[in-house]
């Protein structure tokens, strides 16, 4: 009998297109031998559509689900990583595949995850969490970088460094979210962490990727096909460590499960955590499964893990 995983993209965020195409690269590499797999996607407006793209709503999708093994959530973002649909499973008491509803929640949230850190002695941004009301009272000193609490793939982020440009910056993060995060400007490289909690509870973190950017790691560079990173990043032994340690450490603080990638900043002074993705991008391009495929865990086999490692 072939186990049948539910594979959910799209959703209702900035992130549509890039869990799409995270859904469908999970879809296609779900080993046919194994696995019968049954594509839902959630569309911008939150319509749920079956294989064939027919309108089916919440109860027509819950029933597809009903008829399977286990759910595997590639959604990106708010409504999706953030918790949901990872709440929609335990409600409906099916396995599900990555982080419950907590770490999707705090983890979605960048300002959760900064506290969460910092209290298990992990080095983040110094900055301040804003509202509409607080934002007014903001006054710029020194280079800061704006951001949504909660979006994803760099929207509304962005690096201010004159005065006039943190209310422009301002209004495109608030667009996104009603919450800002307005954070000093880290100066150092940029390195990512994958891990992942396999059946067993044993936790795999493959070789770091380094993002080789100039200044803001932004959308265009993340899909615009010129992004360029270094696979393995070129670290010292204590930097692995470090970064090996600080990783791990968020990804348990939280309560992770399944896979994240957890970014840091590399400075002088060793790792200080940027944020932590419960769901990253999957397609066999993206940064967590080249960096698990470094680490000798070929994509099927990464997501054959990941199926095994779901929510009972
Ligand atoms: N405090 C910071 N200092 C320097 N660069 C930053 C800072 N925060 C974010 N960035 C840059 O902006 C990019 C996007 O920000 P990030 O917080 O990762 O948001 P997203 O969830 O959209 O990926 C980062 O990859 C990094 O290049
Ligand atoms: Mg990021």
């Amino acid at each position: 009998m072939r186990t049948r995983v539910a594979v959910i993209g799209g959703g209702q965020n900035c992130e549509h297109d890039v869990s799409l195409a995270s859904a469908a690269s999970v879809a296609g590499a779900l080993d046919p031998a194994t696995y019968d797999v049954v594509p839902l996607t959630i569309g911008r407006d939150g319509t749920w559509r079956d294989r064939g793209l027919r309108p089916i709503g919440l109860s027509g999708a819950a029933q597809v689900l009903r008829g399977c093994d286990v759910v595997f959530p590639v959604v990106h973002g708010p409504r999706g990583e953030d918790g949901a649909l990872a709440a929609l499973c335990e409600l409906a008491g099916l396995p599900y595949v990555g982080s419950g509803i907590r770490p999707g929640a705090l983890a979605m949230d960048k300002w959760a995850t900064k506290l969460v850190a910092q209290a298990v002695g992990i080095a983040v941004a110094p900055g301040v969490l804003v509202t509409p009301a607080t934002a007014r009272h903001l006054r710029w000193t020194h280079p800061v970088v704006v951001k949504p609490v909660a979006a994803g793939s760099s929207q509304g982020v962005s690096r201010v460094d004159v005065p006039d440009a943190l209310q422009p910056a301002l209004d495109a993060a608030f667009a996104l979210d009603d919450r800002v995060l307005v954070e000093d400007v880290v100066v150092g490289r940029e390195v990512d962490v994958a891990v992942l909690k396999r059946a067993d509870g044993s936790l795999f973190v493959p070789p770091a990727l380094e993002i080789v950017a100039d200044g803001i790691f932004d959308y265009d560079a993340k899909y615009g096909g010129h992004a360029d990173f270094r696979l393995p990043a070129r670290l010292e032994e204590a930097d692995a460590k470090a970064l090996r340690y600080a990783a791990t450490e968020v990804f348990d603080a939280l309560g992770c499960a399944g896979v994240a990638r957890v970014d840091f900043f590399l400075t002088a002074a060793g790792p200080v955590l940027n944020e932590v993705n419960t769901m990253p991008g999957m397609t066999a391009h993206s940064q967590a499964p080249r960096m698990f495929a470094a680490g000798g865990m070929a994509y099927a086999e990464l997501l054959d893990e990941l199926v095994r490692s779901a929510h009972r």
